[in-house]
């Protein structure tokens, strides 16, 4: 298919995309045009884009020909395909972010002065999700490590983000990542090693339960265990078993809001007995969200219109509740 042969529809009203997999389910569907109405701009409209898991290069770049050539096409955020469309179109852009060009994907594709920009907002948006959850200065006070099942999109941004951290007190002495395939990481150590870094990273290749629950269990107290597989959401299970121990004084963080969850109920049933701070991924799905608004609309995205935003997602957020296994 050549350039010419892409398809373009005028639009006649602004449009905002959402490329995803299965688009009309998430809870952005219902919050956006609340959001648009708080912030002046009814008539924003969102409209899902679903592309299979790994579509084929040519139903990628007929995407990002309509946003870069209608003009009230404002542009997108990209959830999965992240990678992927990338790497079908990166010529078809004027400018990449260096967060793109470090990391390999985009999830932001947003116009300004006639140019069609990408950015990675993961970094920024699982950083901001990740302070508010552990405050200043958490691992110089716990002495705790980061241990991440799965080294895709999200493991890697969660690393480059405490990589990035000035103060010492907020960067782990180590950083364990797993992952079922070698090549995320080899893709996330390649990112490690063009940094520089005091942070010790160790890889590990493997997406056997009982081998991840080894690896948390001999973590020291007060460490991160993240769940960025997409398990309990994206596939059925979890990364590790239900015997397995979380580390004392520590944190559980399943970076999604909706589905099973499993990992988020391994970690609430021990809540207590391992005074264990449990969390899910509706603040990340918020920064998100808003950080890609702020970049396709142009507009600043202010402690104050974030916890205005926030308010009125609330209102529409699934219910999440605890179940104790069995009952
Ligand atoms: N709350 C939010 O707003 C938010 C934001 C971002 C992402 N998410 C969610 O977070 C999940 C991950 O996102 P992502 O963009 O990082 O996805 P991704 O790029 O597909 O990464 C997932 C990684 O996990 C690995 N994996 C799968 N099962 C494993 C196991 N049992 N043990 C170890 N590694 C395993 C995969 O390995 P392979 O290389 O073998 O495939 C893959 O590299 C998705 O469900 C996504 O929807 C939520």
């Amino acid at each position: 298919m050549s350039q010419t042969d892409y398809r373009v529809v005028t639009k006649t009203v602004p449009t905002f995309y959402f490329v995803g997999v299965t688009t009309r389910q998430s809870s952005i569907m219902k919050v956006f045009p609340r959001w648009m109405e708080a912030i002046g701009r009814p008539e924003i409209v969102i409209e899902g884009i679903d592309h299979p898991i790994h579509d084929n290069p040519e139903a990628y770049r007929q995407t990002v020909t309509q946003i870069k050539y209608d003009p009230l096409s404002l542009g997108a955020l990209v959830t999965t395909h992240k990678i992927d469309l990338l790497e079908a179109a990166r010529d078809m852009f004027d400018e990449l972010h260096s967060s793109a060009l470090l990391t390999g994907e985009i999830s932001s594709i947003s116009k300004r002065d006639g140019k069609l920009w990408g950015h990675a907002k993961d970094p920024l948006t699982a950083g901001l999700s990740l302070d508010a959850i552990t405050g200043e200065g958490y691992f110089g006070r716990t002495g705790g490590h980061v241990l991440c099942f799965g080294a895709g999109g999200s493991g890697k941004a969660i690393a480059l983000h405490l990589i990035t951290k000035q103060n010492r007190a907020d960067r782990p002495e180590r950083f364990i990542v797993t992952n079922r395939s070698a090549d995320r990481l080899y893709k996330m150590q390649a990112m490690v090693e063009s940094l520089d870094t005091d942070i010790e990273f160790v890889y590990v290749q493997t997406a056997d339960p009982q081998r991840n629950s080894e690896l948390m269990e001999s973590l020291p107290d007060g460490s991160i265990v993240i769940n960025a597989t997409g398990m309990g959401k994206d596939t059925p299970g979890s990364p590790i078993t239900d015997e397995a121990l979380f580390p004392r004084n520590g944190i559980a963080w399943e970076i999604n809001y909706r589905g099973d969850l499993d990992f988020w109920h391994q970690a609430m049933a021990q809540k207590e007995s391992r005074n264990l701070t449990v969390e899910d991924g509706w603040l990340y799905f918020l920064h998100g969200w808003t950080q890609v608004i702020a970049e396709v609309l142009h507009i600043e995205m202010d402690e104050a219109t974030f916890q205005r935003l926030a308010e009125i997602a609330a209102e529409l957020r699934p219910p999440l509740v605890y179940k104790p296994r069995g009952k």
